[in-house]
């Protein structure tokens, strides 16, 4: 007799990731606000910002190293300027990650070491390579939409926040009368 057996975890546009190999992780705004530009005292701290399901895959030394993920990026500004997630670069820069949209409008932010930031449209369909020594950043631009995108990335890339936060993106983007404003990211 052959095995079958059921998935490792289910996705769904409006359920995210769930199965017995899936967890999710919550970031509020009070978590969220050193991102931005300006706190907003508009925004409650208990706003939920995005979500992040993924596939867990704890053994040490499995096989397959991959791990599957969903970010859900709420359509919220602070002081005007979009939401977005917190970016990292990978602690092993050999380890590339692939993006991929499936709801809603936004920008990739990518950022090499040296501080140059460029970014990439993120909608239904846009598939992103990223390469491990770059930073990256999403962005919600859509206005009334969550941002989803799933991701595929190596589970020994591992999360490099502090470089972020010392060396910030070169842009930030908020919400103009007609359009993006984009402006140099100025930092104090
Ligand atoms: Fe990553």
């Amino acid at each position: 007799m052959m095995l079958i057996s059921e998935p490792n975890a289910v996705f769904s546009l409006t359920a995210g990731i769930t199965g017995c190999s899936a967890d999710k992780s919550i970031k509020t705004y009070g978590e969220a606000q050193n991102f931005f530009a300006a706190v907003d005292l508009k925004l409650d701290l208990s706003t939920i910002m995005y979500e992040v399901y993924r596939t867990i895959n704890t053994e040490s030394g499995s096989k397959p190293d991959l791990m599957w993920g969903l970010t859900v990026l709420y359509p919220i500004t602070v002081n005007n300027e979009f939401n977005m997630t917190r970016g990292h670069f990978h602690q092993d820069d050999t380890k590339s990650e692939v993006y991929y949209g499936v709801e809603g409008e936004g920008l990739l932010l990518l950022m090499d070491k040296k501080g140059t930031t460029w970014a990439e449209k993120v909608f239904p369909g846009s598939v992103h390579l990223i390469d491990g020594q770059h930073g990256h950043r999403l962005v919600n631009t859509s206005g009334n939409q969550a941002l989803k995108v799933i991701a595929c990335w190596s589970k020994h890339a591992g999360y490099d926040y502090q470089y972020v936060e010392e060396h910030p993106f070169g842009f930030r983007i908020f919400a103009g009368i007609d359009g993006l404003d984009i402006r140099r990211n100025v930092v104090l």
